[in-house]
């Protein structure tokens, strides 16, 4: 029976994670199109090219390298994710889906074998959202989702434009990302199948995610002299909202997800009142109505906190993906293949967003997880154990085959 060379793609993921290495203990950063994220595509593209794929690149930087199939007509199927990180990020998100959809190929060319169909690795621009917004980037673009000039036009804290970085690296190219399939395979980024004990998770589909940047305005004054009424503390306000976000997901229930993960306050000195506080709003729930719903509250509660406190605000929702269902057919013949391989498997919902969000509107698509140690993830900590790996990696070639249809086995297999 063929097999994935698990060595290979432990060394291929060890690599990729050394780019970007921060000190001991700090994981590393590769924020979308910055010069690691750079050195981390030319090492995709060295790899894509020593397999002998087609190298293909479009016009917000993804990157896909195809391998021809008996049917040149064909759209491939592709299977991938993305090589972005987060501040301080494990080696597995992202990477893990990408580089041993690459391992597949390897493998196929280990053993000669021929498939009906093209097959694709991919690696998304901008999954991570950490550096320009929307995340999922590249993802969307290629569904057709997000205009070019609005994702080309996407600024980061500094003022660099995606268009301004991508020039810089020299990744934007002219292809047409096309698939019949698409397949990702992602650690799960939560706790539960590490929990349960399972070797693998067949997903059902992804939460909505939905992202605002908000910036209270107040008064700068005297920490000393200005009475308490008198103030129009901005720092105060974002406060009670991070408190008041919490509150409102403990009311809605049904798993929602509220979090404030960047708060700056500004001049932000010691004995100065803030003026200004600039916020982000991250809010996610599975349920479509639950998911538009929920929106609305977010936003009457920035209102309501700035009037309460006799603010200005302005808010700008910069993510909107909306909560999908993968199809059944798709999770069925993953689970098929995760039957037929002897793993334990379980079917659970998604609370990360992926690439698959958007690919699931281009074509049929499915998603496998596999355990991340102890749930952390978007941390240093972020974990998998490698025979894990290896069981994902499995379960990704078996279902790109079934779906590519084998055309010839050669010796070895
Ligand atoms: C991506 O990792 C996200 O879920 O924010
Ligand atoms: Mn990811
Ligand atoms: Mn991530």
């Amino acid at each position: 029976m063929i097999a994935i060379n698990s060595e290979r793609l432990k060394r291929s993921l060890e690599e990729m994670g050394e780019i970007g290495l921060n000190d001991p203990g700090a994981g590393r950063t590769r924020l979308t199109l910055s010069q690691e994220d750079r050195e981390g595509r030319n090492l995709f593209v060295r790899w894509l090219e020593e397999a002998g794929l087609q190298v293909c690149l479009d016009p917000v930087g993804n990157i896909w390298g195809i391998r021809q199939g008996r049917d040149m007509k064909a759209k491939p199927v592709m299977a991938g994710s993305h090589l972005d990180t987060v501040k301080n990020a494990g080696m597995f998100d992202g990477a893990l889906g990408v580089l041993a959809a690459l391992e597949v190929i390897r493998t196929l060319n280990d053993h000669g074998i021929r498939t009906e169909k093209p097959l694709a690795v991919a690696a998304f621009t901008n999954e991570e959202g950490a550096r320009f917004q929307p995340d999922m980037m590249g993802s969307m673009f290629a569904a057709g989702l997000l205009d070019l000039e609005r994702a080309l036009g996407s600024m980061d804290d500094d003022h660099v434009t995606v268009g301004m970085a991508l020039e810089e690296t020299g990744y934007s190219g002219n292809d047409r990302l096309e698939a019949s399939a698409y397949l990702e395979l992602h650690v799960e980024q939560g706790p539960v199948l590490h929990r349960e004990g399972m070797d693998i998770g067949i997903v059902q589909g992804i939460q909505g995610i939905a992202w605002w940047y908000g910036t209270y305005k107040g008064e700068a004054n005297h920490a000393g002299t200005t009475p308490l009424e008198y103030r129009k503390d901005s720092l105060l306000a974002a406060a009670e909202l991070c408190c008041e976000l919490r509150k409102l997901a403990e009311e809605l229930g049904n798993d929602t997800r509220s979090t404030v993960g960047r708060l700056h306050p500004l001049p932000d000195v010691v004995n100065v009142i803030p003026a200004e506080t600039w916020f982000t709003i991250d809010f996610r729930q599975y349920d479509k109505k639950l998911f538009e719903s929920g929106k609305e509250k977010v936003e009457s509660l920035v209102a309501k906190i700035a009037e309460k406190h006799g603010l200005d605000f302005q808010l700008e929702q910069r993510v909107d993906a909306l909560p999908i269902r993968f199809p059944l057919s798709m999770v069925h013949l993953v689970e098929r293949v995760a039957r037929k391989s002897g793993c334990s498997y379980m079917n659970l919902p998604s609370g990360a967003g992926h690439d698959a969000q958007f690919m699931h509107r281009l074509c049929p698509t499915a998603m496998i997880f596999v355990p991340s140690i102890g749930g952390r993830s978007h941390c240093p900590e972020e974990s998998t154990d490698w025979k894990d790996v290896d069981r994902g990696a499995d379960v990704l070639l078996k279902s790109m085959l079934e779906l590519a249809g084998l055309v010839y086995e050669g010796t070895g297999v």
